[in-house]
């Protein structure tokens, strides 16, 4: 009897732990940088769930991610000391795992509607943020609506996208309706206009810590040199696109918050971070930053990652996992710098310095 008691004590202590009481929620919003699974679900191709997806994932399966192994939202968790949130569409987001967050993030998207249109049915933004409500009446269900307020303030929050916007929409194919519409300057003035409009309803939902990403290098990626470059050097145009966005998605995030009086947007300029293993691989351990370990072609950078494919044996000497997404190892420096990164990577603050804020309020 007694030593039942004793067990079920351990028990007790395990499950309290296991929930993570000290955890803070996570949602994760945006494309397949940061997909861990919905388009599973989805009638779409904008999809990673065959092998060699996941060949380095604990599972050794694929699940979803567009990587090797881990993606940005794991290491995150990580750093709050959380299990991974589970994708808004899996059938175990239930009960418990409710408290742990979600992810709504659905590859192929974009700030705007018209973004990955060839893909079909993917979960554009707006409908990510429907799906973030209904996920807070679940939850509310569950714990009542004063907790459940209290969670999602209390959340961190990721949002990736933009990237999409040039790649599957500006610079999909010459004279694309948006290049015809807008020079490049006016919509890049434009996708941060509306990527403010999205920030703001995100702000009336409850979100309070937001991490915003930049776009990365867009043409560094292997798809690109593959696709636009001559001699292996970047690809003008996107580097330009990257350029002209980066910074003003600085500038409005710094705009909102003193709007809204209080730090609630941060910037992480994955370009940054991005832009230094493109210029010095060999200093992060990586053999080359232009050839994706999963592909075909010049640079292995044309078409999808498949059975089919070149497969490098060691993921990690690769900056690229496929044509367009980083290597688990990739992931985990971005998260790094998300972390730990000073204010060429993180504005206004990083997300150790977030973290410490946050467990005095
Ligand atoms: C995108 O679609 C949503 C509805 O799905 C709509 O409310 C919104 O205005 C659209 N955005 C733009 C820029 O057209
Ligand atoms: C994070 O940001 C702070 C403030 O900018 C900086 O002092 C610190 O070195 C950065 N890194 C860590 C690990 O806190």
């Amino acid at each position: 009897m007694a030593s039942s008691l004793a067990i079920f004590g351990v028990v007790m202590a395990l499950g309290m732990l296991s929930y993570g009481a000290e955890a803070r929620a996570f949602f994760v919003f945006g494309d397949s940088l940061v997909d861990t699974g919905n388009n599973n679900y989805l009638a779409t191709s904008a999809r990673a769930d065959s092998p060699p997806y996941g060949i380095d994932y604990p599972t050794r399966r694929p699940t979803g991610r567009f990587s090797n192994g881990l993606s940005i939202p794991d290491y995150i968790s990580q750093k709050l000391g959380a299990e991974p949130t589970l994708p808004y569409l899996s059938p175990l987001l239930t009960g418990q795992k409710l408290l742990v967050g979600a992810n709504f993030a659905s590859a192929g998207i974009g700030i705007l509607n018209d973004t990955g249109v060839q893909f079909a049915n993917i979960i554009r933004m707006p409908a990510q943020l429907l799906n973030f409500q209904q996920y807070r009446r679940r939850l509310s269900a569950q714990i009542g609506p004063q907790r459940t307020k209290q969670l999602v303030n209390q959340a961190l929050v990721l949002l990736t996208v933009g990237g999409n916007d040039f790649v599957n929409n500006y610079y999909l194919v010459p004279f694309s309706a948006r290049s015809r519409q807008f020079a490049l300057p006016d919509y890049v003035r434009y996708l941060i206009s509306e990527l403010r409009k999205i920030l703001l309803k995100m702000y009336d939902l409850g979100a309070r810590r937001v991490l915003v990403t930049g776009t990365g290098p867009l043409g560094c990626a292997p798809a690109e040199l593959a696709m636009r470059s001559r001699n292996g050097e970047c690809a003008a145009e996107l580097q330009r696109a990257a350029a002209l966005y980066n910074p003003q998605l600085i500038q409005m995030l710094r705009s909102v918050n003193s709007q809204l009086g209080s730090d609630v947007f941060v910037a992480a300029n994955v370009q940054e971070t991005r832009n230094d293993f493109i210029k010095n691989p060999q200093a992060f351990g990586f053999t080359t930053s232009k050839i994706a370990c999963c592909g075909q072609g010049p640079y292995n950078g044309l078409g999808l990652c498949t059975r089919a494919s070149n497969l490098c044996p060691n993921r990690d000497l690769y900056a690229f996992w496929d044509a367009f997404h980083p290597s688990e190892k990739g992931n985990r420096l971005i998260v790094e710098n998300i972390m730990t990164g000073d204010e060429k990577y993180m504005y206004p603050m990083n997300l150790s310095t977030i973290l410490a804020l946050d467990s005095r309020n």
